[in-house]
This record gives C-alpha cells, structure tokens and sequence, in this order.
C-alpha cells in the first residue's frame, strides 16, 4: 500500500498539469454565458434560443443588483439567441400573473419559454460558431426595437485583435425624442426608447417595402439618436457592417448590463 501510495504521489502533479492543460487549451470552444447586473435596479434576464438552436437551461431569471448568473452553453453544434433585461416585473396579486413594464415576454412566468421580448428592448444578439470548429462567434447589440436597458457583450480568451468588447452603455433613455419615450406612472421617469419603426410603423422607418435593401434604407433623424448614444449598437435595420462584431475560439461570454465604462 505504502508503494502505491508514492506512486500516486509522484504522478498526481502531472495528472493535474494536463486537466490545467487541457482547460487552458480549451478545445471546446465557448462554454458560458456570465451575466452580471451593474444597475442601480433589478433587472429579469429573458433568453430566447434560435429557432434551430437548442434551449439553454433557463429562459428567464431574476437578477439583483450586483446579481451575477451563470448559463451553460450548449456542448456541440453551433448556437444563436437573444439576451435582454426585463424590468419593472412583478407578479400581480389577483392573477398570479408575472409581467414586466419593459422588455415583458408575455409568458406570465419568470421563464420566457420560447417568448421574445416586446419592444422597446435592448437586445444582446450572439451566434455562437459549434464547439471545436475553430469557426467565427458574432456579436452585437443591437437598437432596431428600441432601447431600455445599456448592455455590453464581452468575450473572454479567443484570437487577438478581434473579440472586443460591444456595449451599448449610453442613457438612450436621457437623449429620447419626447415622441419615443415610455414612461410608466410612478416609475418616477423614462423607462425605455420605442424605435422610430415601432412607433410610426412606416416602411421608411422599418426599411420595409420600396425600403427594404440596405442602398435604400439609410438612417434617419430617430436612428442618428440611437447612433449617436451608442456608436457600437446597431439603430436601425440596415446600419452598417461595423454593428457586428466577430470573434473565434472565446472561452466565456460576459453579459452586463449598465456596465461602468
Ligand atoms: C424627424 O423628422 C420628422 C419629419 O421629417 C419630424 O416630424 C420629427 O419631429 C423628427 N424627429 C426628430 C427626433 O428629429
């Protein structure tokens, strides 16, 4: 027994050497999502997985005030989807019904299953390439339904040169045209910027119809608001190229909202 026990001794350094390895090397590719809630307020995260991308292991849940979170990203193949912060939720007393003043899935239930947000939303955008494939993960924040929470995507690890951080960090709400503001009674102000589209529902403002390519569809008077509060995020459906961002071989998502800049 003595032996076997020097034995063990003398390998378990190397043992444990190659796991460090092997994480280190990390031939899995982008493994989570960290979210963390920089606000002032609680926020509800809501996650809608693609229509041809598994489900990830929760589609809602609460976050505190300097609540972190932590979701697993799927194994194998590639994934796409969406995360955005709910607020103002609360389960209403008669019904038991979950709702929220913004961003609200309409599930009823902290957990969106399968529900996108109503607008205005600020929406985090991920396709994440599959495990192992050494292919390209894109990000972006994106404006083009509005705007109530600053959010940032940052990827840890992965090649240098890309993999920059995309926030839209700036107070939409502050600069919002009186015409695109909501405002909930009580909530003591702005809680959120509608996008020009969802508000007039024109194909000029949608880039919809005689609209409906890039050439056509430039900015406008609402989106250069949204642009210039947050240069990084996308304003309007056909912004420019430089909205996306790429990245290969991140390890870890970090999914912050209100992030200090
Ligand atoms: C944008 O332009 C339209 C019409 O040209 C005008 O009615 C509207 O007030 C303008 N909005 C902003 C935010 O400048």
């Amino acid at each position: 027994m003595a032996g076997n026990g020097s034995f063990w001794v003398q390998i378990m350094p190397a043992i444990l050497f190659l796991q460090l390895l092997f994480r280190a090397v990390g031939t899995d590719g982008a493994s989570s999502f960290s979210f963390a809630n920089d606000c002032q307020y609680p926020v509800w995260v809501g996650v809608l997985s693609g229509a041809t991308s598994p489900p990830l292991a929760r589609s809602g849940f609460y976050l505190p005030p300097s609540g972190t979170f932590q979701l697993a990203a799927p194994s194998s193949g590639s994934w796409s989807g969406t995360f955005w912060a709910r607020t103002g939720c609360a389960v209403d007393s008669s019904t038991g019904r979950f709702s929220c003043a913004t961003a609200d899935c309409g599930s009823g239930d902290v957990a969106c299953n399968g529900r996108g947000p109503s607008p205005p939303v600020t929406l985090a955008e991920i396709t994440l390439a599959s495990p192992g494939s050494g292919g390209q993960d894109f990000y972006d924040v994106s404006l083009v339904d509005g705007f109530n929470v600053p959010v940032r995507l940052s990827p840890s690890g992965g090649s240098a040169g890309e993999c920059r951080a995309v926030a839209c960090a700036g107070d939409v709400n502050a600069a919002c045209p009186s015409d695109l503001r909501v405002v909930v009674a009580g909530s003591g102000g702005v809680v959120a910027c509608r996008s020009a589209c969802d508000a007039y529902r024109s194909a000029r403002y949608c880039c919809t119809g005689e609209y409906g390519s890039p050439a056509a569809c430039g900015p406008t008077n609402y989106s250069q608001v949204f642009k210039t509060a947050c240069p990084a995020a996308y304003s309007y459906a056909y912004d420019d190229a430089s909205s996306t961002f790429t990245c290969v071989g991140a390890s870890n998502y970090d999914v912050t909202f209100c992030p200090r800049t």
